[in-house]
């Protein structure tokens, strides 16, 4: 890899022991992937992925402890993913306490690290920290050094930024250094498109299940979509970044998508249309059909099977106002059809601390604590993931919670069904 004179001195250990070992992280993550060079990561403020302090991973902790005793920081200040436990809003029996005690025993201990290594503040912990109200908005053309598929195929994809899919530490390395190997999504080739996706849907999709469909049949390739123009516009509206919000965390978890792009609606699409295309590029048509095939194709992972959930997850990736606003007025509507003043299920919506602030403003928020519904900003993901946990019968409208967890995934619509006691799963 060719390096510049300053980013060699770097890596011959010019300022410093710790940064030297920082800098060959980031060159042989580079040699891997046969990069060329690094080049600048033009936005500072990095996002991470690890946010959780497991105890086992030790590594990380020294890790850690090495860069604060060096006195080592981050470029600019960084948001990170959500938290893995609220017991205010997410109340757990002292069994599963007492596992996640042991599990997240370094939780404290490791937010004082991100502290002093460069975190924003004690509310910078959220998967949508490209939200406007979070703050973290990279600009298009932007270098990013990145982790949490989620943000990333969004920052990727609606912003126009460009971030490969790194692990955790690599983003934090990267973001410390202000340098990422230039190979992948970083390049203009890799962002060009090796699939054409014609969706031919006879109405909206649902953007879980077809993020869904295109993950698992293009994994990590790039895919170009026509056809979503037709029911989404051709303009990023906050309903439509929501949509694409959840669109690209099922391309991202159910397969290993980075970057898509919309025909006449994401930034480059637009600007270079087909263009962006490879010539041996291959076609997948989704119609009602498909979509019903990959739905009815999601295992059922309940212990029992024909079990009445009991807790129901909303917002995995977090959810932006103006679905918190949505869920409670459709929620709001199906409790009135069967009669009910509260929620049939326990449930939960997720959502990052400063949209859950600005919605603690409104009207909607009250009635949604009237129906029983709590608000949390946890990963629900980190929270389902321990063994009594496991157990629980968990419903969600989340295909990423659904692939990585036991939770069964339903459709918005069959959410607000169960929730308002009209059906069961
Ligand atoms: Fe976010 Fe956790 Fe889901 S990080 S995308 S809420 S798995």
């Amino acid at each position: 890899m060719l390096l510049t004179p300053e980013q060699q001195a770097v890596l011959d250990g010019k300022k410093g022991e710790t940064l030297q070992k920082v800098m060959r992280t980031i060159v042989m993550y580079g040699d891997i992937f046969g990069a060329e060079k690094l080049v600048p990561v033009t936005h500072p403020e990095g996002h991470f992925v690890t946010s959780f302090g497991i105890s086992l991973m030790k590594p990380l902790f020294s890790t850690m402890e090495e860069l604060i005793k060096a006195d080592v920081h981050t470029i600019g200040k960084f948001t990170v993913d959500p938290r893995p436990l609220d017991y205010a809003n997410v109340k757990c029996a002292l069994l599963e306490k007492v596992a996640f005690k042991v599990m997240y025993g370094k939780q404290e201990e490791y937010e004082g690290q991100l502290k002093q290594v460069g975190l924003r503040d004690k509310d910078a912990f959220t998967c949508t920290a490209y939200l406007p109200e979070v703050g973290n908005v990279p600009k298009k053309g932007d270098v990013l050094s990145w982790a949490e598929s989620s943000a990333v195929v969004y920052a990727n994809s609606v912003l126009g930024a460009r971030c490969n899919r790194n692990s955790g530490m690599l983003d934090l390395f990267g973001s410390i250094v202000g340098w990422v190997p230039y190979f992948g999504l970083v390049t203009d080739e890799g962002r060009r498109a090796t699939w054409k996706v014609y969706v031919r849907t006879t109405k909206k999709p649902e953007a879980q299940v077809l993020g869904s469909a295109i993950g698992m049949k293009v994994t990590e390739d790039v895919p170009y979509v026509f056809g979503l123009d037709k029911f989404l516009g051709e303009e990023l509206t906050d309903d439509v970044c929501a949509y694409l919000k959840d669109f690209g965390a099922a391309t991202a978890s159910n397969g290993a998508v980075g970057l898509y792009h919309i025909d006449r609606l994401t930034p480059e699409a637009k600007e270079l249309g087909e263009g962006l295309i490879t010539e041996d590029a291959k076609e997948y048509v989704i119609d009602d059909k498909e979509l019903e095939r990959v739905l009815k194709s999601y295992p059922v992972m309940w212990k029992n099977k024909d079990a009445k959930p009991s807790l129901c997850f909303i917002g995995c990736p977090h959810l932006t106002y103006g679905q918190l606003i949505g869920w409670t007025q459709t929620l709001s509507a199906a409790l009135k059809e069967t009669g009910r003043r509260k929620v049939a299920v326990r449930t939960v919506m997720t959502t990052a601390p400063e949209v859950k602030a600005k919605f603690m403003q409104t009207a909607e928020y009250k009635e949604l604590m009237s129906m029983g519904v709590k608000v949390s900003s946890i990963c629900p993901l980190m929270y389902t993931n321990n063994p009594m946990t496991k157990g629980r019968a968990i419903i969600t409208n989340s295909n990423k919670l659904r692939t990585y967890s036991v939770a069964r995934y339903c459709k918005d619509e069959k959410i607000a069904a169960i929730l308002s006691g009209k059906e069961g799963v």
